[in-house]
C-alpha cells in the first residue's frame, strides 16, 4: 500500500495522484483520495489502476488544498471500490496502510455501543474510533493518541477530521511514515519517493511516533505522547532514477541498470588500488556461523551467498525465509552474524527475524537499498547496496547487487579466517571487478533470450534447474518467470530432478538448466541427458567452454560469457531476468505490476 497526505497552498488533486504514481511501484489493485472542499469532505474511489481513479476525478473534480491518497494491496476483503481508501466514519476520513490485530473485538465494542458501520475493512474501525473519541469531546490530537493506545497491530494512517481544515493526523507503527517539508506546505507519505515530487527535505518518523501536520509545521509525539524532535534529512534524489528512459518498463531498464549497480555496490566494498576488501563494523575472523534472513528474492540472493561463503571461508551460513524463522523458534548460538537482506528494508517478517536475533544478543547486519528504512536503522551494521530506487515489483538489480555484497563479504570472510592470502585475495578483487563488464555483456544476450521467449510464453509448466551456486539461481529463474509471466514454473536442484521433477518431463515442458562450465558441469550435463532421452525441450544456459562440451540435442543454447565461478551467479543472472521478461511481454502481461504482487510487504 501507498499512502500520501498534503496540507498544501494550492489544489492538491493532481499532486496527490502524482504521488500516488511514484507509489505504484509497491503494487495495489484500487486506489483513492479524500479532500476537504467546499461541500465538506469529499471521496473519490476506483478499483484496478490509478488511471480508473483518473478518469472517476475527470469527471468530478476535487477542489481541496488540504488532502490524502492512496493506493490498497488488498489484506481483508476483495479490492472492490467500496473497500478502497479513504475510510469515512462521521467526521473522520483516513488512509491506512497495515493490519489492526485487534478490530473485531474494538469493532463488537462499537457497535455495542450503537455504531453502526459500512464496511467489514479493520480500517473503519480506526476510523470509528476516533470519531468516538472527538465525541466525547477532545481535541484532535488527545483523541487520536486515545485512539492508538486502544489499537494493536503494524500500521501506518494519516487522518483528516472534519471541522479541522489545516490539519492531518499521521501514525507510525511499523510500516514506514515520513514527514516532507515544503515551502508554506507539508506533506506526509509512505517514503521519501512519494513526496519527491515536492520536496527533498523529510524526516522519518520512529516507529510508535504519531504526528499533527499542519500548513507550517509538524508536531511530533513519541509512542508516550512526549513531543519529540526527528532530523530533518535531505534525500539526493536525481529524477532520472525514476524515469523509464526509452525503456518499455521499469523491468527492462533495471536490467540493463545492473552493470552501474553493481559497479557501485563492488565499489563500496573492495579497495581496487590495494586489491582488498573493506568490511567495516564486524569481525569476521571471530564470527563462528552467519544467519542470513530474507523473503522473495532477497531470500534466494542469501541462498547464492551460501554458495559462495561456505567453500570459500569456510564458514557455517544458514539461509531461513523469514517468514519461517521468526516462528520456528531457531537454535541461536553465540558468535553468530545475522545478516537480513532486504531491497526495501521494511519487509515486516524480515524486520520482525532481524529484530528477533537482536533481542536473542546477536550482532546484526542489513544488506539493504533504501537507506532511510527501519531494518537500516536498526541494525548494529548497514551494509547498503548502490542500485538506485528500483520500481519494477520483480526484484533484478537489486538482487545482483545483493548478491556483489555477499561475493565481497565471501573474498573478506576468507580472508580475515586466513583461507586465502593477500595475493588470492587481490585476484579475487579483480575478478569481482570485471563482473559488472561481464554482466553488460550477458544483458547482450536480450535478442538470444528474445527467440526462446516465444516458445517459452506457449508452456503450461516450465522447470529451471542448476547445481552449486547455479541453484539458487534456478529458484530465482522460476520466481521471476512465475511472477510476471503467471507461467507455472519450479526450481530444482539438478540432482534432484531423478526424485520426482522428471515425472514433469514431456515435449510440452521447457527445461532450462543453467550450467556454466565449472566444476559441476559434468552432473548438469548429465541430468540434461536425462532430460533429452525423455522428449524434454532444454534451454541450456552456458558460456562458451560449456557449449564446446555440451551434448548435442538442447533445444537453444544462450552463451554468456565465460566467467570466473566467483561471479557466475552475477553474470548468469541477465539471461534469466532476460527471459522472464520476455515471456511476460509476449503474453501482454503487466510486467511492473504483476497481478497480487506487491513491491514491499510490510504486513505478515
Ligand atoms: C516482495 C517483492 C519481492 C521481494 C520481496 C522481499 O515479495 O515482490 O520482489 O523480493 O518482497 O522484499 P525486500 O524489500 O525485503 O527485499
Amino acid at each position: 500500500c501507498g499512502i500520501i497526505g498534503i496540507v498544501g497552498a494550492s489544489p492538491v488533486q493532481d499532486r496527490l495522484i502524482e504521488s500516488l504514481k511514484r507509489l505504484e511501484y509497491r503494487g495495489y489493485d484500487s486506489a483513492g483520495v479524500a479532500g476537504f472542499t467546499k461541500d465538506g469532505v469529499q471521496r473519490r474511489r476506483a478499483s484496478g489502476k490509478l488511471k480508473n481513479l483518473e478518469e472517476v476525478l475527470a469527471a468530478q473534480p476535487l477542489e481541496a488544498v488540504v488532502g490524502i491518497g492512496h493506493t490498497r494491496w488488498a489484506t481483508h476483503g476483495p479490492p472492490t471500490e467500496g473497500n478502497a481508501h479513504p475510510h469515512h466514519a462521521g467526521r473522520v476520513t483516513l488512509v491506512h496502510n497495515g493490519i489492526i490485530e485487534n478490530f473485531a473485538e474494538l469493532k463488537a465494542r462499537l457497535q455495542a455501543e450503537g455504531r453502526t458501520f459500512d464496511t467489514d475493512t479493520d480500517t473503519e474501525v480506526v476510523a470509528q474510533l476516533l470519531d468516538r473519541e472527538l465525541a466525547s469531546g477532545k481535541a484532535p490530537i488527545d483523541a487520536f493518541k486515545a485512539t492508538l493506545d486502544q489499537v494493536r497491530g503494524a500500521f501506518a494512517l494519516v487522518i483528516m477530521v472534519e471541522g479541522e481544515e489545516g490539519l492531518l493526523l499521521g501514525a507510525r507503527r511499523g510500516p514506514p511514515l515520513v514527514v516532507g517539508y515544503g515551502q508554506g506546505e507539508m506533506f506526509l507519505g509512505s517514503d521519501a519517493l512519494a513526496v519527491g515530487p515536492f520536496t527533498n527535505r523529510v524526516a522519518y518518523l520512529e516507529d510508535g511516533d504519531y504526528v499533527a501536520l499542519s500548513r507550517d509545521k509538524a508536531q511530533i509525539f513519541d509512542e508516550d505522547g512526549k513531543p519529540v524532535e526527528r532530523p530533518v534529512q535531505v534525500v539526493p534524489q536525481s529524477p532520472a532514477l525514476m524515469e523509464k528512459g526509452n525503456y518499455r518498463h521499469f523491468m527492462e531498464k533495471e536490467i540493463h541498470d545492473q552493470p552501474e549497480g553493481c559497479q557501485r555496490t563492488i565499489a563500496a566494498y573492495v579497495d581496487m588500488v590495494a586489491g582488498a576488501t573493506t568490511f567495516e563494523g564486524v569481525d569476521l575472523a571471530g564470527v563462528e556461523r552467519i544467519q542470513v534472513v530474507g523473503c522473495g528474492t532477497a531470500y534466494l540472493a542469501g541462498l547464492v551467498g551460501k554458495y559462495l561463503i561456505e567453500p570459500l571461508a569456510d564458514l557455517p551460513v544458514d539461509v531461513d525465509v523469514a517468514s519461517e524463522f521468526r516462528y520456528r523458534q531457531p537454535a541461536l548460538r553465540e558468535n553468530t552474524l545475522t545478516i537480513a537482506i532486504s531491497q526495501s528494508g521494511e519487509t515486516a517478517d524480515t524486520l520482525a527475524a532481524l529484530r528477533y536475533c537482536k533481542d536473542k544478543g546477536l550482532q546484526t547486519a542489513v544488506v539493504v537499498n533504501a537507506q532511510g528504512s527501519t531494518m537500516a536503522r536498526e541494525a548494529d551494521v548497514v551494509w547498503p547496496i548502490y542500485c538506485g530506487p528500483e520500481i519494477g515489483v520483480a526484484s533484478t538489480k537489486a538482487f545482483t547487487a545483493q548478491v556483489s555484497v555477499l561475493t565481497a563479504l565471501a573474498v573478506a570472510a576468507a580472508r580475515a579466517r586466513g583461507r586465502i592470502d593477500a595475493a588470492e585475495e587481490k585476484r579475487l578483487v579483480g575478478v569481482l571487478v570485471e563482473a559488472p563488464r561481464l554482466i553488460a555483456e550477458s544483458i547482450n544476450l536480450e535478442e538470444a533470450v528474445q527467440g526462446i521467449a516465444h516458445e517459452v510464453s506457449k508452456a503450461r509448466d516450465v522447470l529451471y534447474l542448476g547445481r552449486g551456486p547455479m541453484y539458487p539461481l534456478a529458484l530465482e529463474g522460476a520466481l521471476k518467470l512465475k511472477e510476471i509471466s503467471y507461467i507455472h514454473a519450479e526450481g530444482y536442484a539438478a540432482g534432484e530432478l531423478k526424485h520426482g521433477p522428471i515425472a514433469l518431463v514431456d515435449e510440452e515442458t521447457p527445461i532450462v538448466i543453467l550450467a556454466p562450465y565449472d566444476s559441476y558441469f559434468e552432473k548438469s550435463a548429465s541430468n540434461m541427458s536425462e532430460v533429452m532421452a525423455r522428449g524434454g525441450q532444454v534451454v541450456f544456459i552456458t558460456d562458451p567452454e560449456g557449449e564446446r562440451h555440451a551434448p548435442a540435442g538442447a533445444k537453444v543454447v544462450v552463451t554468456a560469457p565465460r566467467c570466473d565461478p566467483l561471479i557466475a551467479p552475477l553474470v548468469m543472472s541477465a539471461p534469466i531476468q532476460l527471459l522472464a521478461y520476455q515471456v511476460a511481454v509476449q503474453k501482454g502481461a503487466d510486467v511492473d505490476q504483476p497481478r497480487n504482487l506487491a513491491k514491499s510487504v510490510t504486513v505478515e
